[in-house]
């Protein structure tokens, strides 16, 4: 059985093959990081006009990369939600008019839920795991026992980690988005400013959720005082920020007695927060895994491989009427 995945939720569009005996055939992921830069964010209007000019090329190298024609497809996969609506409409009428002229199911798919089962795509992992989700929109924890059950833990009460990290960046003059510029330019500075770690001394249940507005402003005074180096700033900034997702990472493991953690999302690529929680949760057993590279940002192969498994275990499809929604938990 071989799954055609689509991704067009934020500003990548992106098209995979997965196969479930042979596994990820192909993954192509085209980057619109240089239109939107400047702008300083994702401009909706122009990732959606990006889009409708870049899903069929992706979808042309998807099918060469595996070596197939669009006959071979047995089921499309696509992302519904949630994301900028805009920009999920594209890949969804693409992936509901090839559901339609290939005559084959199609399958819905949560943004979120792919990026967190992304991690069978390349290691085994037992259940029950916390699932750390950090993104440019979403910063949450959820207890995953199974595929299909599970548990909210917290989640972020303003802006997500990656949100603030691009805030930060643009404030500093780096471009879009921020994450990766701010990882690889604090390396060179150090943590001269001692800035807030929000949200750390709660008690009770709201101690498992996150607030980085706070991070971000505080940092956002620091530069306009005009007197720190950039990757001084920068260094502050991301210190702050992963310790807070190691803490609370790791005090749900302990609340919850789970001894895996699945970092997923954007910001699992940072190297602080892949280093940090290593060493962290090896000192209590626990278990960190963080997807490779090429599956931390958006990507389809996680599209591809949850739609399939939405499929063979859930028998879920869906019909063209399907409305996708930008916002779903
Ligand atoms: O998952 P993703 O590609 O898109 C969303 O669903 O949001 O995540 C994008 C976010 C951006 O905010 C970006 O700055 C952040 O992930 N990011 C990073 C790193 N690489 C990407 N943040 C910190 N360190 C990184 N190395
Ligand atoms: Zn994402």
């Amino acid at each position: 059985m071989v799954i055609l995945g689509i991704e067009t939720s934020c500003d990548d569009t992106a098209v995979a093959l997965y196969d479930e005996k042979k596994g990820l055939l192909s993954n192509v992921v085209s980057s619109q990081t240089k239109i939107h830069q400047e702008w300083g964010g994702v401009f909706p209007e122009l990732a959606a006009r990006e889009h409708t000019k870049n899903i069929f090329p992706v979808l042309d190298k998807a099918l060469k990369d595996a070596d197939l024609t669009l006959k071979d497809i047995d089921a499309v996969a696509i992302t519904v939600s949630p994301g900028l609506i805009v920009s999920l409409v594209i890949g969804v009428s693409v992936g509901k008019s090839l559901s339609v002229l290939l005559n084959k199911p199609l399958i819905p798919v949560h943004h979120i839920e792919a990026h967190i089962f992304s991690i069978f795509l390349t290691q085994k992992v037992e259940y029950p795991f916390l699932a750390l989700v950090v993104s440019g929109g979403h910063t949450e924890m959820y207890i995953i026992n199974d595929f299909g059950n599970y548990q909210f833990v917290g989640s972020t009460l303003d802006d997500a980690v990656g949100e603030a990290y691009d805030k930060v960046a643009r404030a500093l003059n780096l471009g879009y988005p921020g994450g990766p510029i701010i990882d690889k330019l604090s390396k060179e500075g150090n943590e001269v400013i001692k800035l807030p770690r929000p949200l750390l001394n709660e008690k009770g249940k709201n101690r498992f959720n996150f607030s980085f507005s706070g991070l971000k402003s505080a940092t956002i005074r620091e530069i306009e005082k005009g007197i720190y180096k950039k990757e001084d700033i920068a260094c502050s900034f991301q210190n702050a920020a992963v310790d807070v997702l190691v803490f609370k990472a790791l005090d749900a493991c302990n609340e919850f007695n789970l001894k895996n953690i699945v970092v997923a999302g954007g910001v699992s690529a940072n190297s602080r927060l892949r280093e940090k929680l290593k060493e962290e949760a090896e000192k209590q057993g626990i278990n960190v895994y963080f997807p490779p590279l090429y599956l931390c940002t958006d990507n389809a192969a996680m599209v591809a491989y949850t739609g399939y498994k939405r499929f063979k275990e859930k028998g879920e499809t869906i019909t063209v009427d399907f409305q996708p929604m930008a916002k779903c938990r």
